[in-house]
């Protein structure tokens, strides 16, 4: 459906994935090997306000206040030109993001700005996309990008095409009384993305094996998820968390995300659990800890991380909605 054509901005968390997307098995459309589960994160957002513009010769794309370097501008554009192509708008646009957490360092910056800019972009060029549309729209910028579109918790549908490969919801934010604890070891940009990460998946040997054995693991994850089993919820969550860190480290050539910072965290966290206070830990594509834990030890958890002479800061995320538009624009 057509609606007009207008400024728009959107607000998007982040979301940490309890289930990764590691390897794409069709790269130019962001298709995943496995389904991939994650929750949204309440104190990680990009907002983003999108506007198409006659007078303008190229896409103009700012991100916290800074012109972006050329590969993130094409990026964009290519996103852009999607948004055009669906919806006739012929001009170019101009863009401008806000993060309130530190880009590229494994807290899914590219998640929470492809799911605003899927947003923000569409309703800019008039068109009123259902949930499902911009979970593929927000796919197409980045994979993980799709599950933020939607409340609370997030699966991830691998598809076999285009148009079957999206986010639906698994459960709304009051479902479980989660919180994940971002320990922030390095805020520094990280020196693999991603999407190298991706490029070389299929390179380690153990990637058919994860592959074949993930159906079982995303099971027994749900039943935990389903029955709010904490412990066992946790110990899938761990054991998914060094997969992905046994393939990047297996990869040709091999990726080191984690670093001595991270290991200290997961040792504190043995501590803790030890006094029955339980945090289990998660990482993404950077050395980043995500402690997943329950609100009633939130605070100790984050108090004793604060302490870690390896901890910068923390992030403290309950489970949230997904994107929404906003009228507070940006320019
Ligand atoms: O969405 P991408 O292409 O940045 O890949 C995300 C990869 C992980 O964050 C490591 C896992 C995930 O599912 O979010």
């Amino acid at each position: 459906m057509k609606i007009k054509p207008t400024k728009t901005t959107a607000v998007s968390p982040a979301n940490i994935a309890f289930i990764k997307f590691w390897g794409k098995k069709d790269p130019k459309i962001n298709l995943p090997y496995n389904n991939s589960i994650s929750m949204n994160l309440s104190n990680c957002r990009t907002t983003s306000t999108v506007e198409f513009i006659s007078s303008l010769t190229e896409d103009e794309v700012v991100i916290n206040s800074k012109r972006v370097d050329e590969n993130v501008s094409a990026r964009v554009s290519v996103f852009l030109d999607i948004i055009r192509q669906w919806s006739g708008v012929k001009t170019k646009a101009r863009v401008c993001s806000v993060n309130n957490f530190p880009s590229d360092a494994g807290i899914a910056s590219s998640a929470s700005a492809f799911s605003a800019l899927a947003l923000a972009g569409s309703r800019a060029a008039g068109l009123n996309l259902s949930l499902k549309k911009l979970s593929i729209l927000a796919r197409m910028g980045s994979g993980s990008a799709c599950r933020s579109l939607v409340d609370g918790f997030g699966e991830w549908w691998k598809g076999t095409n285009f148009d079957n490969s999206y986010a639906v919801q698994l459960a709304k934010p009051s479902y479980w009384d989660l919180v994940d604890v971002v320990a922030v070891v390095s805020a520094d940009k990280k020196k693999s993305s991603s999407t190298e990460g991706h490029g070389v998946a299929e390179t380690s040997p153990y990637f058919t094996k994860r592959v074949a054995n993930l159906p079982k693991r995303i099971s027994a994850l749900k039943k935990a998820f389903k029955s709010r089993d904490f412990d066992e919820f946790g110990r899938l969550i761990e054991e998914e968390a060094i997969d992905l860190h046994v393939m990047a480290m297996t990869s040709h050539p091999p990726i080191f995300y984690l670093t001595s910072g991270t290991f200290a965290v997961i040792e504190k966290l043995k501590e803790l659990r030890e006094k029955n206070i339980k945090g289990f830990f998660t990482m993404d594509a950077g050395p980043n800890v995500h402690v997943i834990c329950r609100a009633k030890d939130a605070q100790t958890i984050n108090r004793t991380l604060k302490k870690l002479a390896c901890v910068k800061f923390t992030i403290v995320n309950k489970p949230c909605r997904g994107t929404r538009s906003t009228d507070k624009h940006l320019f």
